[in-house]
């Protein structure tokens, strides 16, 4: 199984152990695990040029940051994305790298590898909010085509790892077994249920009639979603 963990976050805290943990149980000996680290590995702001969207995401004056982690997630099997809980919202940081990934949204050029993925939200919380941030970085999943995101909100009551009780530990830890034997069962099986399969049908009328983005039509047109090809066949 290919893995890649993208961390809203430079410091190992309670969000980087859960997934971590979520890692230790789904890596096998030879697995491949690519693991980056906001914003260490970020690409920095996007500036709103849209040569990403206009051009070719190779034209993002950032692209080289940029592809190294999208490639990463087109050859994974699993994407995992992690974050704080900031202010009821994920990480500035890592919004920073969804910005620069909006070229793959399905209202431009979604990779036909993304439709059999599995991916997985995490976020911790001192108190309130995880769950609206797992919701939030699940959202940009769903519009990249992944078919099926688990989240994994986990209130704390901590500031630190170290801080976290034994209770709320051991029932993160049950959380994590109960999803990892999920992942395994559904990995190379997940497809688009109606939600994606509607909004791909909406966004191909829509490419047909592109006269505006001929990048975005041409995406399309070679992978032969315009004719009978979907992605998930
Ligand atoms: C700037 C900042 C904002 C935070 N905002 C919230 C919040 O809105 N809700 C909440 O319950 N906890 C909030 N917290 C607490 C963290 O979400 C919580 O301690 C989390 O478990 C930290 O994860 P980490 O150990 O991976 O850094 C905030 C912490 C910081 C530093």
């Amino acid at each position: 199984m290919e893995i890649a963990i993208i961390h809203g976050q430079l410091h190992k805290g309670s969000t980087y152990h859960i997934s971590s943990m979520l890692k230790d149980r789904l890596a096998e000996p030879d697995s491949v695990v690519h693991e980056y680290f906001m914003p260490a590995d970020a690409p920095g702001f996007c500036m709103g040029c849209f040569r990403c969207i206009i051009q070719g995401e190779s034209n993002c004056p950032h692209a080289d940051k940029v592809q190294r982690i999208a490639e990463s997630m087109i050859s994974s099997d699993v994407i995992i994305i992690d974050s704080p809980t900031y202010c009821l919202e994920m990480s500035g940081q890592l919004k920073t790298l969804f910005d620069h990934l909006g070229y793959m949204w399905l209202s431009h050029r979604p990779r036909k590898e993304m439709f059999k993925k599995i991916g997985v939200v995490i976020s911790t919380a001192a108190g309130l909010g995880a769950k609206r941030v797992t919701k939030s970085i699940a959202k940009q999943m769903f519009w990249w085509g992944i078919p099926k995101v688990f989240k994994l909100p986990v209130s704390v009551s901590a500031m630190s790892w170290g801080d976290v009780s034994d209770k709320i530990k051991l029932n993160a830890t049950k959380k994590v077994d109960s999803l990892s034997n999920l992942i395994k069962r559904g990995a190379g099986s997940a497809k688009p249920g109606f939600a994606t399969r509607f909004l791909f049908s909406v966004m191909r009328t829509m490419q047909s009639k592109n006269t505006w983005n001929l990048v975005d039509r041409d995406h399309w047109k070679s992978n032969g979603w315009l004719l009978k090809e979907r992605p998930w066949r």
